[in-house]
């Protein structure tokens, strides 16, 4: 039985789904959700602050400033919270409303860019943002996890060893790249372990992290739009990006077989299906990293209208994934064979009737 004084103390590290039954190809998804924070970022947030601690750099009086698109927000809202410093987050305005508002529950304030730089991007006035604060006086410090190795390291301590001492056979990783901390830290252990292990970016298109030309990217947690600091490609064996909609799509897949996760959950594993499908995987051991849970995503990712205006109509289209990761599951015969997301969210009477119906046949 976990007893624990401080929510850091707590990290659920060895649970995995195996998403064959739902994708038709072996692949175990590491479950990063289950702690306090609710997310992978609460080791680089925890590993980061410990880190400043022990140099001296952060200290009672202190307050912590980062940019964050949300999820690192929480974690040092959480940590910040439970050690007794003030910590203001330097977000844009794609984070999720239910993130700031846990930010802010946690005795958090939140700023919000609203414009992004003509050159830089949301994240260029972020950083801009945070730069002109941190100018202003010396107690604020700003653990930046673009370029704090302890960011990284968080990974090559734990998440990496976690993952090595369930599958001693693997094969293939399969890591989102953001700030690349999760990447780095996985790619830097799997690189001196006793068997090789491919490691696959999984990146979002319209990210320029990895090069490519810069785009529109609605979902937070993925993708850069500046080459992110930490990475070092020579440790990086394949990337692979990924549409807004195809991670859409593998989002409502999973949900509708129960399983609640982030937008960045469903690009790591739309893009570990297309590789598996493009391989020869029989017999391969792979695994992919989620790095949060859903429910933050429930105003965005899984409502309707904002799909809707975002992506389209057809975005959900059952065909459409299932052509799109080949070697799934059949459709059932008498199977409907396409499910808009308006018959989906918008007409619960017929749908309850339809749903009916079908039991009593
Ligand atoms: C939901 C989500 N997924 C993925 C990532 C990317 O992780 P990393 O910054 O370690 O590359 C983040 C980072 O904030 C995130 O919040």
């Amino acid at each position: 039985m976990p007893v624990i004084s401080v929510p850091q103390a707590f990290n659920e590290d060895e649970l995995y789904v195996d998403l064959e039954p739902i994708f038709g190809r072996s692949l175990f998804l590491k479950c990063e959700g289950f702690n306090f924070a609710g997310s992978v970022k609460l080791k680089a947030a925890a590993e980061m602050v410990g880190a400043a601690e022990r140099a001296g750099v952060l200290r009672p009086g202190s307050v912590l400033v980062e940019s964050s698109s949300g999820n690192l927000g929480v974690a040092l809202s959480m940590i910040a919270a439970s050690k007794g410093y003030p910590f203001l987050c330097v977000t844009d305005c794609r984070c999720n409303l239910s993130t700031r508002l846990l930010m802010e529950a946690l005795g958090s304030r939140v700023h919000i860019i609203t414009e992004p730089d003509p050159a830089g991007g949301f994240l260029g006035a972020r950083l801009d943002y945070v730069r002109a604060l941190c100018a202003s006086g010396d107690r604020y410090v700003w653990l930046n996890q673009y370029t704090n190795p302890g960011n990284w390291k968080a990974h090559y301590r734990t998440t990496a060893p976690a993952i090595a001492r369930q599958f001693p056979q693997l094969d293939v990783l399969f890591v989102g790249a953001g700030t690349t901390g999760t990447l780095m830290g996985c790619a830097r252990y799997f690189g001196q372990w006793h068997r090789p292990v491919r490691v696959v970016a999984v990146d979002s298109v319209g990210s320029v992290a990895f090069g490519g030309a810069p785009g529109r990217r609605m979902i937070p947690g993925l993708g850069m739009s500046i080459r992110p600091p930490l990475l070092d490609e020579s440790y990086v064996d394949e990337v692979v990006r990924v549409e807004e909609a195809d991670t859409i799509r593998a989002c409502h897949r999973l949900a509708r077989r129960g399983f609640l996760f982030g937008g960045s959950t469903g690009t790591v594993v739309s893009g570990a299906m297309n590789w598996l499908a493009r391989h020869d995987a029989a017999g391969l051991t792979t695994v992919a990293i989620a790095p949060d849970l859903g429910e933050r995503y429930l105003d965005t990712i899984y409502q309707a209208n904002w799909l809707h205006d975002l992506y389209g109509e057809d975005v959900l289209s059952c065909d459409d994934a299932d052509r799109r990761f080949p070697g799934s599951l059949p459709r059932a015969a008498g199977a409907p064979r396409k499910r808009r997301v308006r018959d989906m969210f918008e007409d619960p009477v017929k749908e309850l009737a339809r749903w009916e119906n079908r039991s009593k046949s």
